[in-house]
């Protein structure tokens, strides 16, 4: 099936720790495409709920990192996380009430993914490239996979 969204070159922000993460939201995002098209409730409730589970998991790794690198935006960055998460919690609520919302979701993350890695994300890539090494990455992970707890 064709793909909604692929990764090209212009999203790497030269840290492949993030870049296989944000490379497995796109693969969400075509998930739920494919599941939209099955017009499947239970396929599209599944994949919305990994999609949402994989971000916030995502963004608690970035905002580590960010804190380890003492990068200075990184209230703002926070910020603009918390609010995206808003927006999606807003969706899955309407989307337990019985609308359908994979549309446009599908249209917001597409938008909202190629705009903040492209802007906000980007933005931190040379210092964290400056002041991050291997060896930290490796720890955030750990870090990560050990405290699960929703934010
Ligand atoms: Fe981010």
């Amino acid at each position: 099936m064709a793909q909604l969204l692929s990764w090209t070159a212009d999203l790497s922000v030269g840290i492949d720790a993030i870049d296989d993460q944000h490379k497995r939201i796109v693969h969400y995002i075509n998930q739920l495409h494919e599941a939209r098209l099955t017009q499947d409730r239970n396929d599209v409730a599944a994949v919305i709920e990994g999609l949402v589970d994989y971000t916030l998991s995502h963004f608690r790794f970035e905002e580590a990192m960010l804190q380890k690198a003492l990068y200075p935006m990184l209230p703002v960055h926070k910020k603009v996380h918390r609010l995206f998460i808003r927006r999606i919690s807003d969706y899955q609520q309407r989307f337990a009430l019985g609308n359908d919302v994979a549309e446009e979701l599908l249209i917001t993350l597409v938008k909202w993914l190629g705009n903040h890695i492209k802007c906000e994300d980007m933005d931190y890539s040379p210092i964290v490239r400056a002041r991050i090494s291997e060896a930290d990455l490796r720890q955030l992970k750990k870090g990560k996979s050990d405290s699960p707890q929703r934010p």
